[in-house]
């Protein structure tokens, strides 16, 4: 998708240099556009672990650039005993998204039958890693696909005039992914076929990736959007301003229970009240299909208490400040993601179509799946 008319990608191979990835640094948006270079195992795992990206397709993308990174600096002895250690350091990042384990077992997966010491492993690495990339790119431009017949039918069905009216809560956008997102695939598809969409963007507390990221990539792609605080979209829901609702996911059972940012269930809650359809867009990378009870089965991380306490933002006199919003001792808890159960969800849209959100659904759409118990 485009920054100031220009393409980007959230990751991609330095061209000038095919030893370094490079990546949007997301701490700092919505403000200062700052591109980092990874040339190390480790700085993919600080950026996941840190957050200069996040989302859970670029969090499978970064570590798996950071494999090839890591094969880079294949120590001579025990090779393979310090790729399976890079592995599992690069799993420990974060927990709550599956497309880090999924990623990082691919790579480990497209070295079998190759020596460790196979001056190849790098490169296959590299093409593996690249390939999850560009796979992503296709997988997001069909969730696009497939979510745009939905929002045509919703928009025929509307009763009211004006635009259509989508609710999206974090940043399920390019920049959680690759490119096009997944949540706002469908709306980048929609505004594109000629649908006029407005966008209601939930802040996101603590971190507000709503506010900060989902806000500025529609608006550096000409959507109509307002920003409105976590809270208000109970509000919005009774009075029948949302024709519907499309959040992304990190985690989704084979069941259908999704796990995405915390805040998400309020809001499929409050949609189920009033009726309105809440949809989860997805690339099959996030489902867990080993799993069945996202209550009990998905761990939800549970980050820093600062960054309930503290918020940041830029002044009037455009300096940057981080202001504390609590009394200073207040504990503070801060779990990151949530789990919506599948009764919940109107439906899933994935690369292959949309489905209802239950195991029957899911494996009309991926019958091979259907080995795993
Ligand atoms: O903590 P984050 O910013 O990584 O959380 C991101 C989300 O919850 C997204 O909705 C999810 O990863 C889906 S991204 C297509």
């Amino acid at each position: 998708m485009k920054i100031q008319n220009q393409h980007y990608c959230s990751i991609w191979l330095n061209p000038h240099n095919r030893q370094q990835i490079q990546v949007i640094d997301q701490r700092f948006l919505p403000h200062q556009l700052e591109i980092k270079t990874l040339t190390r195992w480790q700085d993919c795992a600080t950026a996941i672990q840190d957050m200069w990206i996040r989302g859970a397709p670029l969090i499978g993308a970064t570590a798996a650039f950071g494999m090839y990174l890591a094969a880079l600096q294949l120590p001579a002895q025990q090779p393979e005993a310090y790729l399976q250690q890079v592995a599992q350091n690069l799993l420990a990042t974060r927990p709550t998204a599956v497309n880090l384990r999924w990623a990082v077992e691919r790579q480990l997966n497209t070295l079998t039958g190759l020596a460790y010491n196979n001056p190849l492993i790098a490169d296959t690495l590299l093409n593996s890693a690249l390939e999850i990339a560009n796979e992503d790119v296709e997988t997001c431009r069909l969730i696009g696909v497939h979510g745009l017949q939905l929002l045509q039918a919703i928009y025929a069905r509307k009763a009211t005039t004006g635009p259509l009216n989508i609710l999206t809560h974090c940043n399920a956008g390019w920049l959680a992914c690759v490119d096009w997102g997944t949540a706002t695939s469908p709306i980048y598809h929609a505004a594109r076929a000629g649908i006029p969409v407005h966008v209601w963007v939930s802040e996101t507390r603590p971190r507000n990736q709503g506010a900060n990221l989902t806000a500025w990539e529609l608006a550096q792609n000409g959507i109509a959007h307002t920003v409105v605080v976590d809270n208000c979209c109970g509000h919005l829901l009774q009075h029948g301003m949302v024709d519907i609702c499309i959040v992304g996911t990190d985690r989704t059972t084979r069941t259908g229970d999704v796990a995405n940012k915390t805040g998400t269930y309020l809001k499929a809650l409050a949609a189920h009240d009033n009726n309105t359809p809440f949809y989860v867009a997805l690339p099959s990378s996030t489902i867990d299909w080993q799993i069945s009870d996202g209550l009990k089965e998905i761990i939800i991380e549970q980050r820093h208490s600062d960054e309930v306490k503290y918020v940041g933002g830029i002044s009037n006199s455009g300096q940057y400040h981080r202001v504390l919003i609590t009394p200073p001792n207040s504990p503070a808890a801060n779990y990151g993601f949530d789990v919506t159960p599948a009764r919940l969800i109107t439906g899933l849209i994935t690369e292959r179509g949309v489905c209802p959100a239950s195991q029957e659904g899911l494996l009309q759409l991926f019958p091979e799946m259907n080995r795993i118990q």
